[in-house]
């Protein structure tokens, strides 16, 4: 299909899972171009504000705000949820917006409590459902409580074989409540250029790269991947210049780009059924464990299942056991503001900011939730406190 075609097959296809119209959908190449583009937008209508995020989170959620000129203020997190709590303690006279991050796909029952938060104070609310594509919090009868929701197909996101594209789904009713801020960012998001020939190329050729890279010795890989980044062959998921608060200008989404998605995209409902079932598993299978907690009994498809420790090091053995054992284990977000800012100051965080991300970060291992039955029994044997209690797998790794 053509560009435009794969376009509007995208968001026919989109709006039909989250049951909105195909005409609210944006698409753009990176789910953080579209992030950079409505705060954008709302700088170019309010001016410098703050806008009220988390610490745990991927450096990528944040720079959009610094490169448009907006201030992030960092709430702390809810440790049952890994998400924004209390953003009242950061909002001011300045607040302009409040990002509403569902960490790992976990939408709970937080949302309506920051919904009237936000519409008290006449905030835009953004939520990041980057890590639970399509699904978005809505109120008890079902209106989708965001004015802005942003989607991602990038890389270790719901769907495993798009790597590259981003969806925004700005809230028609955003045009009645603030019309002009809903015309600034619509626009915007149309008039988004095509990415320049190499991003192009680099997308085309990302996957056979990766497979190619993933067959180095470990030894070798970092260096040869890095080598690749800087001769521009290779486009990293987080490049370094992105640790330092800046950010490629926005692009719109491509045919190549579109053409993968709607290759990917009918195969959403068996991947979430997969997850969800899985997560169901775990929270069976995993409680009563004696080295780590559950930090969320929910039922819903997680992009993966979060686990805290009781101190760092037993998670980092356990990662190295549950990796060795061929697992791909996520540490999300440890650092936070994962992989970790050049300089805290730059992005304006201070770890007094966000004292349980502070604590919690490095004592969280996030399990895959897209495993085959036979995957999860491994998984569950190596995790099981009854069959093989993890403190002696992590004594005995250690011999
Ligand atoms: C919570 C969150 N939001 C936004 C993004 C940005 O998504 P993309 O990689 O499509 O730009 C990421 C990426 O890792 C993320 O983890």
């Amino acid at each position: 299909m053509d560009l435009i075609q794969s376009n509007l097959a995208v968001r026919k296809s989109l709006a039909k899972y989250s049951n909105t119209d195909p005409d609210d959908w944006f698409l753009t190449f990176k789910a953080r171009f579209g992030m950079a583009t409505v705060f954008q937008a709302i700088y170019n209508i309010y001016g410098h504000g703050e806008v009220i995020t988390q610490p745990y989170t991927c450096i990528t959620a944040i720079n959009p705000i610094l490169v448009s000129n907006l201030k992030p203020a960092y709430a702390d997190i809810d440790p049952s949820t890994l998400s924004l709590t209390q953003p009242e303690k950061c909002y001011n006279s300045k607040t302009v917006a409040v990002v509403m991050q569902h960490t790992l796909g976990i939408i709970g029952d937080k949302a309506q409590a920051i919904a009237d938060f936000a519409k008290k104070r006449r905030l835009i609310l953004i939520e990041d459902s980057a890590h639970c594509l399509t699904r978005m919090a809505t109120s008890e009868s079902g209106e989708i409580l965001a004015d802005i929701s942003v989607h991602s197909f990038g890389v270790e996101k719901v769907i495993k074989n798009t790597k590259f594209g981003g969806a925004i789904y700005v809230n028609p009713e955003l045009k009645k409540k603030n019309p002009k801020l809903y015309g600034e960012i619509t626009t915007s998001l149309l008039n988004l250029p095509q990415p320049p020939l190499g991003l192009d190329l680099r997308s085309r050729t990302y996957r056979f790269q990766n497979g190619l890279l993933h067959r180095l010795p470990n030894s070798i890989f970092n260096d040869v991947r890095n080598l690749a980044y800087k001769a521009h062959i290779f486009e990293l998921a987080v490049a370094p210049y992105e640790q330092s608060a800046e950010q490629s200008r926005p692009y719109a989404s491509t045919k190549f780009v579109n053409n993968t998605i709607l290759k990917q995209l009918p195969t959403l409902p068996a991947i979430y059924k997969l997850r969800q079932k899985n997560v169901r598993v775990y929270n069976k299978k995993l409680v009563n464990n004696p080295d780590f907690e559950l930090i969320n009994n929910c039922d819903e498809p997680l992009l993966a299942y979060p686990i805290l420790f009781k101190d760092a090091s037993t998670a980092t053995k356990v990662y190295d056991i549950l990796t060795s054992s061929g697992f791909f284990i996520r540490r999300w977000y440890s650092p936070l503001l994962y992989p970790g800012p050049n300089s805290n100051r730059r992005y304006h965080y201070s770890s007094k900011m966000a004292p349980i991300a502070e604590s919690i970060h490095p004592k969280v291992l996030c399990l895959p939730t897209d495993l085959t039955q036979e995957k999860m029994q491994r998984i569950l044997a190596i995790l099981h406190p009854v069959e093989k209690p993890v403190q002696k797998i992590v004594q005995k790794s250690s011999i």
